[in-house]
């Protein structure tokens, strides 16, 4: 018995040491309340300058308008395509709408692989490549000579002026194929489907992934007008008051804007919260300089964080006794899904061995503590980022309906919200803590992104055909 409680004591200390040690070295990640409401003003600053006719085009958050007016009333019905580009996995859907049962949206897809010889390749064979898994799709379900609406999902910030065009502002996160910048999406699209003459559609709408979120999100709770990604990328989209959009004519209703929030900070507004791993990760990035606050959230960046701090603490002597593997010392390594994984509540202790054990290392115990306990502070430092810029969304929100409290739903999709064990809990505690003045419900969108585009699109045709009657 004695023994037990010994082996107790010694274990609660060996914590204690090892959370202190890397408390003390991560300082700079651990964001006080007083520091997120900092980040919160900023942001809010950063939202009216995306707006304004004169200061978006310097504005690094760009506030970009989606032409997304009017949400899903339920009275949607047909059948539609979806397609899904930009996030973890490229997805090809069938999605099909009706205003009556309680199976009111059926869907059914097919995932296909993008290399990256085609996302980084040449833009026309990547569109060549996205309209042959169209084709094999429609083959496959049988739909090929149907003439169908089609969405499409494409999770890049892109410049709109109606519902069915965007010219490709710039490419983040694993995508850059050459010659897209600057042009149309939509038409590359059409362009590439016209070697299959055996199929038919009709692109209706182009679809940042927040706002499919938000869409699919609104179709079941109406209160929902905002959407949240954080996943490969990290962005944000709301509804906005039209009379405050600038670039777009018109005063009258609302207009979802995609925030890309993802690009906060490039113009050096949040140096005083990056740390040396945060340069040096975006050094080694695809997009150097480039979105700088979706580099410390999102999950194409957390395992390499969690990773460049790991060897960094190694050279200090601090992990491992000081020996190196050549694993760790490679980019990549670490991935967001591993660091989910040691932070599980129970196995996360044996996941951390492991995990160090397969990168060559012959973790202590106290070595596993500790890195558990860098992951911990990584990935809460994500999800308080992302909360600071929430919470002004939310703010904006109130105060744009002069409402003294507001009650309002997110909508909320990305593998690291869905795949992170303690994430969703930390990120809606904070944002509670942050705007004690709005009730916000969050709401999981499975497939939101996704299912968002098709929801769009049937508006869309809902609205088309309102006009023709
Ligand atoms: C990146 C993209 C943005 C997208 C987000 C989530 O930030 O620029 O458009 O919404 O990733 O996929």
């Amino acid at each position: 018995m004695f023994a037990v409680h010994l082996l107790a004591f010694y274990f609660t200390k060996l914590k204690e040491d090892q959370i202190k040690k890397v408390d003390r070295f991560l300082y700079h990640m651990r964001l006080s309340d007083e520091t997120l409401r900092d980040i919160m003003a900023r942001f809010q600053a950063e939202m009216q300058r995306g707006l304004g006719k004169d200061t978006n085009p310097t504005a690094s958050v760009k506030m970009l308008p989606t032409f997304v007016r009017a949400i899903p009333d339920g009275s949607e019905n047909g059948e539609f395509l979806s397609l899904d580009l930009g996030g973890s996995k490229f997805r090809v859907l069938k999605v099909q709408v009706s205003e009556e049962g309680k199976q009111k949206v059926q869907m059914e897809s097919q995932f296909y692989p993008t290399p990256n010889e085609i996302i980084r390749g040449n833009g026309a064979e990547l569109f060549e490549y996205v309209a042959d898994c169209l084709a094999d799709f429609m083959k496959t379900k049988g739909l090929t000579h149907k003439k169908l609406p089609l969405g499409l999902t494409f999770s890049f910030p892109c410049r709109q002026t109606k519902l069915e065009e965007g010219v490709l502002i710039s490419w983040t996160k694993k995508f850059k194929a050459r010659g897209v910048q600057d042009t149309d999406v939509v038409s590359c699209l059409t362009k590439a489907m016209k070697n299959h003459k055996d199929i038919d559609v009709d692109i209706l709408a182009l679809v940042n992934d927040t706002v499919g979120t938000m869409m699919t999100c609104a179709y079941d709770d109406p209160y929902c007008e905002v959407g949240v990604i954080i996943g490969t990328g990290t962005n944000a989209c709301y509804m906005e008051d039209m009379s405050n959009i600038d670039l777009v004519e018109g005063d009258e209703g609302r207009m979802c804007i995609s925030t890309e929030w993802g690009a906060f900070g490039d113009d050096g507004a949040l140096e005083d919260i990056r740390t040396e791993f945060d340069r040096d990760l975006d050094l080694g990035s695809l997009n150097p300089g480039k979105q700088l606050f979706e580099k410390m959230i999102s999950g194409l960046y957390l395992g390499e964080l969690v990773r460049l701090i790991l060897v960094k603490m190694t050279k200090a002597g601090l992990l491992f006794g000081g020996r190196k593997s050549s694993s760790l010392h490679t980019k990549g390594k670490i991935e967001t899904r591993h660091v989910a994984a040691m932070e599980k509540y129970k196995e996360g202790l044996a996941n951390t061995r492991e995990i160090l054990t397969d990168l060559g290392l012959e973790p202590s115990e106290a070595d596993c503590v500790a890195v558990q306990h860098v992951c911990t502070i990584v990935s809460f430092r994500s999800a308080n980022l992302c909360a600071a810029a929430l919470a002004a969304i939310l703010t904006r929100l109130r105060e744009n309906k002069k409402l003294v409290r507001l009650r309002t739903t997110v909508g909320v999709d990305g593998t690291v919200y869905k795949i992170h064990p303690q994430y969703p809990k930390r990120l809606h505690k904070v944002v509670r803590r942050l705007v004690p003045n709005c009730d916000v419900r969050f709401l999981l969108s499975e497939s939101g992104s996704t299912k968002g585009a098709a929801m769009v699109t049937a508006v869309a045709s809902r609205v088309q055909a309102q006009r023709k009657q």
